[in-house]
């Protein structure tokens, strides 16, 4: 299965920020991309001109989507929207959404019903927090999370693995935790689905954490808004 290496930029980027994908071209030389995918998911504002000078080497996607195609809904971006602009995948349900905009899973499932129907890959994410890691309820709360955020239908999925605490912290879980919970998840979702982990993946981590089983690529946020620290990711492994 093709390794899906997935930028996730959050609230950063201007336009002069495209400067940094110009040099990750460069430094893929034609190169690295051919035995895995390529993704930046730019604010929304950056999409459309992302996509228009670089669609040829990576792919662009959208951070969020709203549920409907159109209609009064200020300040949303509709999933069709964002593949007008040039986007073929986007992130739905990520812990900070989930945290700031109080998604729960019903409006992620929604979200990701909505990509599809835009002809856009869903990166549905998933994640215990660190109290619920402590309690031993890591598996039970994503298993949950699955279940209420899938759609029941067939088609374009990605699963994204972040657990909450190792998101933007530093910290990750051992090699042995995240092989745990991806063999998990594999066994929910079935072999066809990519499985990334997401949370702290830098470039002194990224070669372990790519190389264990069912880990079919990795969801990057601080790390992919430096043009030589994603490149060593998307070479690692
Ligand atoms: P991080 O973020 O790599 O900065 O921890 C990952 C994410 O939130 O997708």
């Amino acid at each position: 299965m093709k390794k899906l290496i997935a930028g996730n930029w959050k609230m950063n980027g201007i336009q002069a920020s495209l400067e940094e994908v110009a040099r990750l071209v460069i430094g893929l030389d034609g190169g690295a991309a051919s035995d895995r995918d390529l993704l930046i998911c730019p604010p929304a504002t950056l999409l459309a001109k992302m996509a228009e000078e670089f669609s040829d080497v990576i792919f662009v996607g959208g951070q969020n989507c709203h549920e409907r195609e159109s209609g009064a809904h200020t300040g949303d971006v509709s999933a069709e929207m964002l593949a007008d602009a040039g986007a073929s995948y986007v992130i739905v349900g990520h812990s900070e959404r989930r945290a700031d905009h109080h998604e729960v899973d019903s409006d992620v499932k929604a979200k990701a019903m909505a990509a599809r129907r835009a002809g856009l890959t869903p990166i549905v994410c998933v994640g215990e927090s660190e109290a619920q890691r402590g309690e031993g309820e890591a598996l039970n709360v994503v298993g949950a999370q699955l279940s209420g955020s899938l759609p029941e239908e067939e088609g374009e999925l990605v699963i994204a693995y972040e657990p909450v605490w190792a998101i933007g912290t530093g910290l990750t879980p051992t090699l042995g935790d995240i092989a745990e919970m991806h063999g998990f998840i594999r066994d929910r979702v079935g072999s066809g689905v990519r499985i990334l982990y997401g949370g702290s993946v830098k470039p002194g981590n990224a070669h372990d954490i790519l190389a264990i089983k069912d880990v079919n690529g990795a969801l990057v946020g601080g790390a992919s808004l430096k043009a030589s620290d994603f490149l060593s990711i998307v070479s690692a492994g």
